[in-house]
Order: structure tokens, then sequence, then C-alpha cells
């Protein structure tokens, strides 16, 4: 019945959606061309019995002008999108991409490893969980050392839930990765160690659990303590400017023999003394000695026929001195609002 296909065709028409120019043109070939299902009902519509014209008649003009109407609602509705699409500057500058920003304590040690790189020292690193022996035992720490101490070491229990004594552990120092270095390279040996290192310390503004270090270690025949005064000389001028100064005191460290800690020229006051410094001009940055001998032989150097400097620093205190960061844990907080403040170093 001619009727139901106008009614069902109404019925389709009012719906009709397109993606695309290219569909739309589609949808008016399929119902309004020569072809099309509107048209074959109009032809349709010459044999209808003359007591229904009126009527078909009527309904057939309203399909075709919905049909109509509808297809070029929608062209109006694409033609309006690509105005607006012409409108796109293409070669209009593009709104700067966010880039993530460094982490200052990465920017600082990138910074000691790239300038101990120009006096021929290379990277090496080594386990953050370790043992007994590589962090203490080879490095003569004496079997009643306090550092060996649960409350300065953390040790790592082998079934989870005993504590039984135990050998593992996690490095309190990055000289640990000196006598990995040591048994497995024969010298001349220059190497920088930086990493992360654990202590068990309550958390302050002042101390915290974990923090890094950057370990030197400079093995081959006749070094001496003038070599190592240089080294640390030159690195000091490099990371704080040409005129800082540098002054050696002697101290004690298990592993190297003499040891001493070493203060440069307070660089916030120029030396002259400050709340920085405490009024003294000097702040202190690393321990440094000639490697023990015992140390040497522990892992297979003849202490005979070298020797040896090494040094290390808190990578936390280097940045301090360079960025003034006074809380140690705005550097694992991640709170953006810092980080951003090193964006352009
Ligand atoms: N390992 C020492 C510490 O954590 C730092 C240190 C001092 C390293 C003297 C050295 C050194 O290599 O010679 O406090």
């Amino acid at each position: 019945m001619l009727k139901d296909s106008i009614q069902s065709l109404m019925a389709q028409v009012n719906g009709i959606k397109a993606n695309n120019a290219e569909e739309l043109e589609a949808l008016r070939i399929k119902y309004l061309s020569k072809k099309g299902e509107i048209t074959a009902l109009f032809n349709e519509f010459r044999n209808v019995p003359a007591d229904q014209k009126r009527e078909l008649g009527q309904m057939l003009n309203q399909l075709r002008q919905q049909t109509e109407e509808r297809i070029n609602e929608l062209k109006e509705q694409f033609e309006a999108k690509q105005a607006e699409a012409d409108k796109l500057d293409l070669t209009r500058t593009p709104d700067p991409i966010a880039l993530g920003t460094r982490h200052p304590l990465s920017l600082v040690k990138e910074e000691i490893v790239d300038i101990f790189s120009r006096i021929g020292f290379t990277v090496a690193e080594g386990p953050e969980v370790e043992d007994d022996k590589h962090v203490y035992g080879m490095l003569n720490f004496a079997p009643e050392h306090p550092a060996r101490d649960m409350q300065d070491t953390f040790f790592v229990e082998k079934e989870i839930g005993v504590q039984k004594p135990t050998d593992v552990l996690l490095r309190s120092h990055t000289s640990s990765v000196q006598t990995r270095v040591m048994t497995s390279q024969k010298p001349p040996i220059r190497v920088l160690c930086p990493g992360r290192v654990y202590r068990n310390e309550a958390i302050s503004a002042r101390a915290h659990c974990f923090f890094h270090q950057v370990e030197g270690l400079y093995i081959d025949k006749n070094v001496s303590f003038a070599d190592l005064r240089e080294a640390l000389l030159y690195f000091s001028k490099e990371m704080f400017g040409a005129e800082t100064k540098i002054r050696l005191r002697p101290s004690y460290f298990p592993f190297t023999e003499p040891s001493a800690e070493m203060d440069i020229s307070c660089n916030i006051c120029g030396g002259t003394g400050c709340s920085f410094c405490k009024g003294t001009g000097w702040v202190e940055i690393l321990g440094c000695g000639m490697v023990d001998p015992n140390v040497l032989e522990a892992c297979g150097i003849d202490s005979k026929e070298y020797s040896g400097y090494a040094f290390g620093m808190g990578v936390e205190r280097i940045t301090n001195l360079k960025y003034r960061v006074k809380d140690l844990r705005l550097f694992s907080e991640n709170d953006v609002r810092f980080l951003k403040q090193f964006e352009s170093c």
C-alpha cells in the first residue's frame, strides 16, 4: 500500500543522520534523485484511485518537503563546521609544551659527575641491598664498630617477620661500591660512585632515613695525598666558583689512613662569617683520605705496588649549599611547587 510506504519513509527521513557531506549527498540520491525512493512513490501515485489522490498527494508532498528540509539542515551544519575549520591558522606558533623538571638532587649529582669526568673519572654503580662484607668488613670496620648497630643500619629480614641475625642490609654509604669495583677491576681505577644510601634515622628537617652520596676512588701507582688535595680543590672551584678555598682537617674513617674532612670557604658569605657557617667562614662538605692498605689487600690489590685516595660527599649537602634548600624532606615530598623552581637549572 502506498500509504504505508509513505508513512514508513516519513519515519526514516525524520531521523536521518550523516557524518559528512559525502554521506549526506548519498542520502539525497537515495531519497530524492530520479531513481530515489520518494520519486518512486510519486510514480506509483499515478495509479492511485481518484478518491485517494487528494489525501495521498498531500502526504507525498509533505514527505518530499520534510526530506528536503532535513537534508538542507544537515548541509548547513556541515558548511558551518567547514567555515570554522577554514578559520584555523595553521601557521600560528603552537602553545609551549609543558616539560617536566629535573630533580635538584639529579641536577647536582650530574654536575658532580660532569666535573670529575673532566679529570678522567667514570661512573660505577653498585647494589643498594648489600651484605656486611662489602659495606663494612672489607672496608676495615672492626667487628664491634657502632655503624653495624641496628640503631644505624637497616638490616633486611631474610624471612618476612622473622628477626634473625642477618648480614643482608641496606647500604649506609656508597663506599661499598669501592669494594665492588676494587674486587672486579685492576688498577688504575678512577671511578665515581653516585647512589642512594639508608640510615636508621628519625626523619626531620636535618636528617632522613635515605639520602644520596657520591663516592670517589682513585687507585694507581704513586697516588699521593697531594693528588687528592688537587682533585678536591679543582672540584670545589668548579662547583662553587673560582674564588672558593678549601681546608682539610684531620679526621678518622676506618677505610682511609690518613683521613680528613674537607671544608670549603662559605659560599654564602664568602668566608667572612654568617649564620650559615656559624660565623666560622667554613662549611664542611666531604670526608676523604688515602685508602687504607688493609682495604686494598682485602680487595686483592697489592698495597706495596699501589696506593689510592677516596672521598665521599652527600648530594643533599651540596644541593643545600648551591640552592639553599633548608629542609631535607622537600627532596622526597615531590611537591611540584618546590620542583618547578628548578625548571631553568
Ligand atoms: N663513607 C663515609 C660516610 O658515609 C664518607 C667517606 C669518608 C667516604 C671518607 C670516603 C672517605 O671515601 O674517604 O660518612
